[in-house]
Order: C-alpha cells, then sequence, then structure tokens
C-alpha cells in the first residue's frame, strides 16, 4: 500500500463548530483508491426525501437488496429505525430535525468515507437540513431522490395510521399537516411512487449511480 493521500480522512472537516478543545486529526495510511479497489465501487450516498408513506423505505430496502445481490456493499438507514437508537434524543420540532439530519449526514459520510453505499430514507424536509447534508457528504457522492409522491395518495396509503392520528391532533409537527415539506429544487432525481413501481423506481436508480461501479 503506497502512501498516497487522497483520503478524505486526511482533512479534518471545516464545517461547524467544535466544542471540543485539545484535538488532533489523526491521518489514515489507507487511501481512497485502496479503498475503491477492494469494494468494487465508488462509494456514494442514495439520499431519498419525501413525506411519510411516500415509499422511502420500501425503495430503500429494495435497492439495498439490489445493490448486494451484485455484489456491491450497502446499508440503509430507516429515519424511523435511526430514532430507535442514535436519534432516541429527538423528537419532530424543527431544530430536532435539523440535529438529526446533521448527525445523520456525518453518519453517511463514514460510511461513504468506509467506502460502502448508503441508502437513507429520511423525510428530511427542510432544505436548509438537506443541504447540510450534501455539504458534509461533499456533493459528488450525494444523490438526491425526491420521492414525489402526492399528500393525497401518502394519505391514502397511511401505512402506520399516522396521517389518521395528526388529522385528528393527536401529533404535533406532523410533516404535509402541521409542519411543512419543502420541495427540493434541484434534486438528482424526482420518482413518483403512485406512477412508477418499487422494480422500476430501484432499477432507475441503478442506473443514475451505474458510472459508479467499476469493470474489472
Ligand atoms: S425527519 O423529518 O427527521 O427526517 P424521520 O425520517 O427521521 O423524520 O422520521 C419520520 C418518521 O417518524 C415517519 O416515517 C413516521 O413514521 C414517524 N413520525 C412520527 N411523528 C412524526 C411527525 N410528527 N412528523 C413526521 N413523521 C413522524
Amino acid at each position: 500500500m503506497e502512501n498516497k493521500c487522497v483520503d478524505r480522512r486526511s482533512h479534518p472537516p471545516k464545517h461547524g463548530k467544535i466544542v471540543s478543545n485539545n484535538i488532533t486529526w489523526t491521518e489514515a495510511k489507507v487511501t481512497h483508491e485502496d479503498r475503491v479497489q477492494l469494494m468494487g465501487h465508488e462509494a456514494a450516498t442514495i439520499w431519498l426525501t419525501g413525506l411519510s408513506g411516500s415509499g422511502k423505505s420500501t425503495i430503500a430496502i429494495e435497492l439495498e437488496r439490489q445493490l448486494i445481490l451484485n455484489g456491491h456493499a450497502a446499508y440503509t438507514l430507516d429515519g424511523d429505525n435511526i430514532r430507535y437508537g442514535l436519534s432516541r434524543d429527538l423528537g419532530f420540532a424543527p431544530h430536532d430535525r435539523t440535529e438529526n439530519i446533521r448527525r445523520l449526514g456525518e453518519v453517511c459520510k463514514l460510511f461513504n468515507n468506509a467506502g460502502m453505499f448508503v441508502v437513507t430514507a429520511f423525510i428530511s424536509p427542510y432544505r436548509a437540513d438537506r443541504a447540510t447534508a450534501r455539504d458534509i457528504v461533499g456533493a459528488d457522492r450525494f444523490v438526491e431522490v425526491h420521492l414525489d409522491t402526492a399528500i393525497d395518495v401518502c394519505e391514502q396509503r397511511d401505512p402506520k395510521g399516522l396521517y389518521k392520528k395528526a388529522r385528528a391532533g393527536e401529533i404535533n409537527d406532523f410533516t404535509g399537516i402541521s409542519a411543512p415539506y419543502e420541495t427540493p429544487e434541484r434534486p438528482s432525481m424526482v420518482i413518483d411512487t403512485s406512477k412508477s413501481s418499487v422494480e422500476d423506481s430501484v432499477s432507475e436508480i441503478l442506473h443514475k449511480i451505474s458510472h459508479r461501479f467499476r469493470q474489472e
């Protein structure tokens, strides 16, 4: 292994205030190219954003499955699941969502630095928060996919019964009902899951990222 210095870990991140004093950045010896060789692909974050019920988790799980079947290292981060652990201290007020998405941007960066694809399923309703995640991950690795499924379709699906509860006033800050969803202005892709099947949506995303797969 040569002592190349192209791994993204070779520089401390520049964004955000750091509270700790007296900390020192440690350089890695494994390079970005070493990891690409090992994995057989460039890493990326496939960031699915959209309303609850728009199909994020369903598409993420199938995309992850297809990536793994094709021999690519991939892992799904699901919004609900993350709130059982890493973000167990956060709710749905705007500042909590902002912190949730910042943390998750950092997690995606770590997975990508380790060489893996990450597929995310977070509502991530605020443009500024998605911009922060893009900034943390790196724009070249951030593939924003807007699941632009109409709210009435999501509400009709209501897989967790949450729209019903939100309409009844039993849930505060519910995205699309009592909290905003800010539509992405320039996403990499837009998919309406009321028109595109899970299989077609996943194929479309795989096609979009296929230039990252290396042929031996
Ligand atoms: S985000 O806004 O911070 O990105 P996240 O994706 O983690 O949200 O969590 C959304 C999930 O939490 C939804 O799929 C839904 O199951 C659940 N949930 C519970 N309360 C709310 C709420 N007030 N608004 C949106 N989703 C909620």
